[in-house]
């Protein structure tokens, strides 16, 4: 038992997959065009949240508001340049859009993470910083008539799109209750403590929030523990919910989705956030010529050997959306009519989009003639 918990708690706070390395035939068929171009923001505030999360506040480079729509959950595709090399990755926003405060990413820096290194050593407010547009379907659109309750589950700094849908139900569901539990380490690590607190002060009656804790302090009050699936389930009782939203490192978010399954709740009721950067290790790159037919437009377009389906759609014209490029966004999402592709992994793409043949096209080659939905 002590063993498995142990693991457990190993798995839990592991480092972050190895980044994507883009690979040799990317560079040999010309760096795939973004359907659509990186902007600038403004980094108007930078906010030490912990010791090593940061919260960056964007405006429009002059200062002003930016015009930035997201919806609550949703993330950022920043855009780097470091080295000489071009770096992307997906940041989840900690503001709620429905709040008039100014839209804000929040970020662990990791040892090596090339990107969060990045930004907590360099980036300060007064700089400019380059994003995609917002994506994401870990979101939730408030409805003012709706009588719920939702329950937000975080591990360590996935609080932060939690964060957002948090606010943004208290603000656009004033019949609405939310039930935040938050997992973390220790005491000092505790993300957003302060603004929890006064959004507790704000709505007593619909907002509760609890704090587990691995290393909790002498007289500690709240949780203890790693905050799996058990303790989830123990700490809602059987109260009911009509939707769960999971945020945190993998072994924690799949322990609570299982044990949410198991208990009987309803597959599409329990909301996962995966942020998984692809990568082509221990993978076979068909090394045969490929024809993908477009079946929206009726479009015929080769995709060379190396290429991804995205690059071979965007070289030949065809505007196929993306955003990050690294399996971690699900943006480029398309569904497959026929024929097979290899995909880098891990990425985002849940067994059920896979089952139903949705494919991602920067990390995907075909393996033959496929057919693609759409476009
Ligand atoms: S563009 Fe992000 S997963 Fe493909």
């Amino acid at each position: 038992m002590t063993q498995t918990v142990a693991s457990f708690v190993r798995g839990w706070f592991r480092e972050p997959l190895p980044t994507f390395e883009l690979r040799s035939p990317s560079a040999r068929w010309g760096t795939p065009r973004a359907a659509v171009p990186a902007r600038a923001f403004r980094v108007v505030d930078v906010i030490d949240e912990t010791p090593t999360v940061r919260t960056f506040v964007l405006a429009a480079p002059d200062g002003g508001a930016p015009a930035l729509a997201y919806r609550p959950g949703q993330h950022l595709t920043v855009v780097v340049d470091i080295d000489g090399r071009t770096e992307r990755r997906c940041y989840s926003f900690s503001s709620s859009p429905l709040t008039g405060a100014r839209p804000a990413i929040t970020v662990r820096r990791t040892p090596d993470g090339v990107v969060s290194r990045h930004l907590h050593d360099r980036v300060r407010a007064g700089d400019l910083l380059k994003a995609l547009p917002p994506t994401g379907e870990f979101t939730l659109e408030p409805d003012s008539s709706a009588r719920r309750h939702v329950v937000l589950v975080a591990g360590g700094v996935g609080i932060t799109p939690l964060m957002s849908l948090a606010e943004s139900l208290l603000v656009g569901e004033r019949g609405s209750r939310v039930t935040l539990l938050c997992g973390h380490r220790s005491a000092d690590e505790i993300v957003f403590h302060e603004r929890l607190a006064a959004l507790q002060r704000g709505a007593p009656d619909r907002f509760v929030v609890q704090y587990s804790l691995d290393a909790p302090p002498a007289g500690w009050a709240g949780l203890e523990g790693p905050l799996d699936g058990a303790a989830v389930r123990a700490a809602v009782g059987d109260q009911p919910v009509d939707e769960w939203f999971v945020c945190g490192p993998e072994p924690m978010m799949d322990s609570v989705r299982e044990a949410l399954l198991t208990a009987g709740v309803p597959d599409g009721r329990v909301h996962v956030e995966r942020f998984s950067y692809a990568s082509t290790a221990a993978m076979r790159i068909p090394e045969r010529e490929a024809t993908l037919r477009f079946a929206g437009s009726g479009r015929h377009v080769v995709a060379r050997p190396g290429q991804t389906l995205l690059e071979a759609g965007l070289a030949a014209g065809v505007a196929l959306p993306s955003s990050c490029t690294m399996g971690g966004c699900g943006a480029c999402k398309v569904r497959t009519l026929e024929g097979r592709v290899v995909m880098r992994e891990p990425n985002c793409l849940t067994d059920a989009e896979r089952a139903a043949g949705y494919v991602l096209t920067c990390c995907a080659y075909a393996d033959g003639d496929v057919a693609i939905a759409g476009h």
